[in-house]
Parts: C-alpha cells; sequence; structure tokens
C-alpha cells in the first residue's frame, strides 16, 4: 500500500524506465570493490521487479549497461557481464513464475556469447507470459536506437516496403528497439545524477522525470513509493492547457 491513501486511488504508471546509478559510489563509501556495488544492485533489481508486479506497473524497464558504458575498465566490464549472466540463472525461475516476460533492448550482438545464450533461453522460455514485461537495456544507446531506426527505414524506402507518404512518428517508432512498449510515463534516476545518459531518447519525450539522491542499491519499496507519489502528483499536459485536461471536452 501506499503510504498516502489519497493518492493510492489516482492512476498508476502504465510503464516505469528507471536509470540504475550510483552502484560504484555505494561500494566506494564502503570501502568496497565497485563490483560489490553492481552484486547489491542486483538485489535492487529484484525488489523493484517484484514492486511492479505486485501494484500492477505492466512494463519496467531497466538501464543496466549503456553503449557508453563499453568504455569502462575491461575488469568491470567483464565482472558486470558475468554479474549478468548469474542474474538470469538466479532469477529466471521466479520471473517465469511469476508469469513475466523477459526482454532486451541495445546492441545484443555485442554482447558476450556466454551471456547472448543466456538471453536468448530466457527469451524463449517466458516468451507467452502476460502478467508484466521486464525490458533489460544492455548495451544500449539512445541515439544508437535512432540511428538504426533511420537506417532500417531507408532500407525500407529503398525496397518499397515504404514509401515516402506512409514515414509517420508512429511508423518510425516501429523501427525502434522499444516496438513493442508503449512510452515511459514515468522515468526514475537513482544517484543524484540529473541527466538522461543516452538513455530512451525518443520514447521519453513526454515521461514525468523523478530523480533522487538515493544510490541504487539504496532503492527500497518505500522510495519506488516516493517515486510513484510524485508521478500520481503531477498534472500530465501534453501541450494542452489546465482546464483541458481537468474536462476532457
Ligand atoms: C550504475 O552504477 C550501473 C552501471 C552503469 C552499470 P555506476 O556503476 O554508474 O555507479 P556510480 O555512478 O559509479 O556510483
Ligand atoms: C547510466 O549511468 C547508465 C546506466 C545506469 C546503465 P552512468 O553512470 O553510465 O552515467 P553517467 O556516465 O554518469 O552519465
Ligand atoms: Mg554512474
Amino acid at each position: 500500500m501506499s503510504p498516502d491513501s489519497d493518492l493510492s486511488t489516482k492512476v498508476l504508471p502504465t510503464h516505469v524506465a528507471i536509470i540504475m546509478d550510483g552502484n560504484g559510489r555505494w561500494a566506494k563509501k564502503r570501502f568496497m570493490p565497485r563490483l560489490e556495488g553492481h552484486r547489491q544492485g542486483a538485489k535492487s533489481v529484484r525488489r523493484a521487479v517484484e514492486f511492479c508486479r505486485r501494484n500492477g506497473i505492466k512494463y519496467l524497464t531497466l538501464y543496466a549497461f549503456s553503449t557508453e558504458n563499453w568504455l569502462r575498465p575491461e575488469s568491470e566490464v567483464s565482472g558486470l557481464m558475468k554479474l549478468l549472466s548469474q542474474f538470469i540463472d538466479s532469477e529466471l525461475d521466479e520471473i517465469h513464475k511469476n508469469d513475466i516476460k523477459f526482454n532486451i533492448i541495445g546492441e545484443a550482438d555485442r554482447l558476450p556469447t556466454f551471456v547472448r545464450n543466456k538471453i536468448q533461453a530466457a527469451l524463449e522460455r517466458t516468451s507467452n507470459n502476460r502478467t508484466m514485461v521486464l525490458t533489460v537495456a544492455l548495451s544500449y544507446g539512445g541515439r544508437q536506437d535512432i540511428v538504426s531506426a533511420a537506417l532500417k527505414v531507408h532500407d525500407a524506402l529503398m525496397t518499397g516496403k515504404l514509401t515516402r507518404e506512409d514515414i509517420s512518428e508512429g511508423i518510425f517508432a516501429s523501427y525502434l528497439n522499444t516496438v513493442s512498449l508503449p512510452d515511459p510515463d514515468l522515468l526514475i534516476r537513482t544517484g543524484g545524477e540529473i541527466r538522461i545518459s543516452n538513455f530512451l531518447l525518443w520514447q521519453l519525450a513526454y515521461a514525468e522525470l523523478y530523480f533522487t539522491d538515493q544510490l541504487w542499491p539504496d532503492f527500497d519499496e518505500q522510495s519506488f513509493w516516493r517515486a510513484i507519489d510524485e508521478f500520481r502528483s503531477r498534472q500530465r499536459r501534453f501541450g494542452k492547457i489546465s482546464e483541458q485536461i481537468k474536462s476532457p471536452l
């Protein structure tokens, strides 16, 4: 239950996207290796998935590794890849049991084979699940997503699958990695930075943005409720004026 019962009757976001930042600093504060922060971060992932499932938030999209994160020291990158594979090993049964569909966005072909194989198995096993969609952004970059969509649209135009008149926002969006997902309603970023860091650039056009100083491993159910309550206190106008939203005529 939300700590604020007045707000609990108001609408929940359908799609929450999270930039899970602050694992490294969480570990540093405790004089631990950065990877320990990522390990603790995996526990927060489990909590966030469970929160969404229990509260009927149908889409959760987690930024786990950006295109730019490949530039980190090799030991951190390989540690993260191992953690990812271990996460799938330990969580897949639970995810499947809870009727959650596993999905990924990003440049999957850049991931090491052992991770790709695990992902492939998880995608296949959960493909018919309907209660919730858990999308993990891996080697994901918003700009890369847009450029790759533009190239696909180009190919479709060249082969005559599309004509110039067919091109619309909706058609263009259908060539993005997120084709099967609605746009996020709420973006949460932990870790104190106030930036998007090349996450879903196109898709976040009208998302409500929520930033917290809390580090990702500390982000718990109460933190999630705070973000949801903030979301529910906002008026989403989508360019219109307040009166049009109150009486939608
Ligand atoms: C986010 O935590 C996780 C990834 C980017 C993989 P960071 O590793 O960026 O943690 P900080 O920002 O250094 O604290
Ligand atoms: C964003 O965090 C990417 C993920 C959480 C996966 P970063 O730590 O990479 O972002 P910057 O470098 O601070 O912008
Ligand atoms: Mg960071």
